[in-house]
């Protein structure tokens, strides 16, 4: 194993001009691809809403729910930063309810650092964690979290001047996230050149999905660039396999082996045999003195 991803080696990785990797896992398998493939981050997103619970946004997702994946996902994972994301509500409502929140994700859940979505809101919250060594990850732009607010999953900061998604307030998002102690910042679904610009701007690494190629990392959703997910397919998702179509014939195969009696075959069979095939096949193991029954 390559030595172990931490949050300063994600500083070093922008300064040195080293791409940053990242995708999302939800379970133990999962985990384990995304961490021998070579992933320096992996995420716990509160998309496993939609993308494991069939949900249609992310905001019914509880804290519970996001550490039960992440215990998973830690077994599973060896060398990636381990980020875990904050669901809606367990961070908003008051700065204690995020330290103790966040403080479980890191206690129960194994993480080392969370994700929050927010900018100039977030502020304080983000300072407040910091300020007892949890690392803080921000996520700006379109924050899914708002969906209400955005009218939907919308690109922000393509206009100027007034108006609720405007360039300004990305561009101010981010820099009060970097000056409130964030590591990292995710930019979701703004311009390519406002992303190139933050990018530039900030000394902390911008991590794009639907951001453009400038950012200093990407982020991809695992469902989504391995064709697992049959809902909305966003302009900037790309999927590199069909896994899902992969899985579905190779189940549609099995249901019909076992229908047309070829499933299982003779090979695929225990057989009555001598106690030298029996030992064979299964070990010492097998061979149980049954109890005395008096
Ligand atoms: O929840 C999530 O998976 C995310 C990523 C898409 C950045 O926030």
């Amino acid at each position: 194993m390559e030595r172990k991803v931490t949050v300063p080696d994600l500083q070093r990785m922008k300064e040195a001009g080293t791409k940053i990797t990242a995708l999302t896992a939800y379970d133990f398998p999962f985990a384990q691809i995304v961490d021998q493939a070579g992933a320096d981050v992996i995420l716990v997103g509160d998309t496993l809403g939609m993308v494991v619970q069939g949900l249609d946004t992310t905001l019914p997702v509880t804290l519970d729910e996001i550490i039960y994946h992440c215990r998973m996902v830690a077994r599973g994972r060896k060398r990636a930063l381990l980020v875990g994301d904050m669901p809606f509500l367990s961070y908003q409502v008051s700065r204690e309810d995020a330290l103790r929140n966040a403080g479980r994700l890191i206690k129960e859940g194994a993480c080392e650092a969370v994700k929050l979505e927010g900018g100039i809101p977030m502020a304080d919250t983000i300072r407040a964690l910091t300020s007892v060594d949890i690392p803080v990850m921000a996520h700006i732009g379109l924050t899914p979290q708002s969906v209400h607010r955005m009218g939907g999953h919308k690109v922000q900061g393509r206009k100027r001047g007034r108006g609720p998604g405007q360039r300004e307030r990305v561009l101010a998002d981010a820099m009060a996230v970097e000056e409130a102690g964030a590591f990292a910042v995710v930019l979701e679904g703004i311009p390519l050149d406002l992303a190139e610009e933050i990018t530039l701007r900030l000394t902390i690494p911008t991590i794009g999905i639907g951001a453009g190629v400038h950012c200093d990392g990407q982020v991809l959703v695992y469902h989504d660039l391995l064709g697992l997910y049959d809902g909305h397919k966003a302009k900037f998702v790309r999927q590199y396999a069909d896994i899902g179509a992969q899985m579905k014939s190779a189940i549609e195969k099995y249901l019909s082996e076992v229908r047309d009696g070829s499933f299982p075959n003779d090979g695929e069979s225990f057989h009555m045999g001598t106690a030298e095939d029996v030992k064979r096949l299964y070990g010492d193991a097998v061979v149980v003195p049954m109890p005395k029954v008096n």
